[in-house]
């Protein structure tokens, strides 16, 4: 008998041998009826189960004006939990300044979308048309709810960027020749994040940027490409709130469901390193949840070497208005440990050989339904 299922997933968890994890995640994503989530753990709520404990961080590795330079608030304030059985996992429920958050959405819809970046409309659109989402966007954002009969706008069809080392979902490889420069900024923050989590030096050298839409889910899978997974795997939300599911070493261990709200944080160290995880739905932020659109109000002063700028008011609303119905997270991961380094790209795996100019288009457009078909079966990418 399966002794970790609870009442309410009793009735259809019976069968041993069963995938428990897959069980799970097909219980929260169904819509009718809807699933029972009151065995979700929710960070934001005091401390929430018997398996939650306080995390151990290390303060005095970033000062309180380092932290509010990238829009922390002082490390001692921190909420931050871990999970009874998986060592080296850490949720910090969202320790970002209020002030803060509309910058970090705003480089992540605006910024980090741009080329020299890549993402999903890279791979069946020409790179002259991928070339600045956000302006190509933003008009078609700001129109009144219930205009869903005009097409969709590039930032609502906008799946995954990646930053830094490219990761090639088809392969599931980075490799030496695909790569672009990791922003500086989100590389300070993630660099303030982990040392707070006790491993300082931390090098972000390849992001993923997943976009979700209301009724979007990630696959169950582990994160394994990097080459050291002795480095932690960090990960920030923006926007709806989310069910992310914890699971075991084996795909078949039964997963721990928790809430990620907007500005939530988790780091994937040690042990958890490669667990199991997946996103099964995405839901509205609870009541009283300030959402990133009513945070903040005027940005705090800024103080000298923040990297945390003012947002306009015009980048803001837009920002405001796409996250109403989405959810960002990013994945920030350290690719390489001391002496390693990646092999280039194998010929037979080019896009092209004639550079991207000329066959791009086609080559690409083929890619991305290989891609899509693919990934519906293993789920490794967000899916709608
Ligand atoms: C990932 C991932 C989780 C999330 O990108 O590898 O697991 O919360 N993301 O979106
Ligand atoms: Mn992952």
């Amino acid at each position: 008998m399966l002794s970790y299922v609870t009442g309410k997933m009793a009735v259809s968890m019976v069968e041993s041998g069963e995938d428990a994890f897959r069980k799970i995640f097909k219980f929260y994503k169904r819509r009718v009826p809807p699933p029972d989530f009151s065995d979700v753990i929710d960070f934001s709520s005091g401390v929430p189960s018997e398996q939650v404990v306080a995390a151990k961080l290390h303060p005095a590795a970033v000062s309180d004006v380092d932290a509010a330079r990238v829009g922390l608030q002082p490390v001692r304030d921190w909420r931050a939990f871990s999970l009874q059985g998986h060592p080296g996992f850490v949720f910090i429920s969202n320790p970002f300044l209020r002030s803060s958050q509309p910058y970090w959405v705003r480089q992540c819809l605006k910024t980090y979308t741009q080329k020299p970046n890549i993402c999903n409309l890279d791979m069946h659109m020409s790179p002259s048309d991928t070339r600045d989402i956000w302006d190509k966007s933003v008009h078609g954002l700001r129109r009144p709810p219930g205009g869903q009969r005009d097409p969709k706008t590039l930032l609502e069809r906008l799946r995954w960027v990646t930053l830094g080392y490219h990761y090639n979902w088809d392969t599931k490889t980075y490799s030496a020749d695909s790569c672009s420069p990791f922003p500086a900024d989100l590389h300070l923050l993630s660099s303030h994040v982990t040392a707070v989590c006790g491993f300082p030096g931390f090098i972000s050298e390849a992001g993923i940027l997943n976009f979700y839409r209301s009724d979007s889910s990630l696959g169950i899978h582990v994160d394994e490409s990097e080459l050291d997974h002795t480095r932690p795997l960090l990960s920030f939300s923006f926007g709806q709130s989310a069910v992310f599911l914890l699971g075991g070493a084996c795909r078949r261990d039964p997963p721990t469901a928790m809430y990620m709200h907007s500005g939530d944080m988790m780091v994937m160290s040690g042990q958890s390193r490669l667990l199991y995880h997946a996103v099964p739905r995405i839901l509205p932020p609870p009541e009283g949840h300030a959402a990133p659109e009513t945070d903040g109000g005027p940005a705090a002063s800024p103080q000298d070497g923040s990297v945390v700028e003012a947002v306009s008011e015009e980048d803001r609303a837009a920002c405001c208005r796409y996250l109403r119905t989405s959810r960002v997270n990013v994945t920030v991961r350290q690719v390489l440990g001391p002496g390693q380094s990646l092999p280039e790209t194998p010929s037979s795996q080019r896009r092209t050989d004639a550079g991207p100019a000329a066959g791009y288009h086609d080559g690409a457009a083929d890619s991305g339904r290989r891609r899509r078909r693919r990934r519906s079966g293993n789920g490794d990418a967000v899916e709608t």
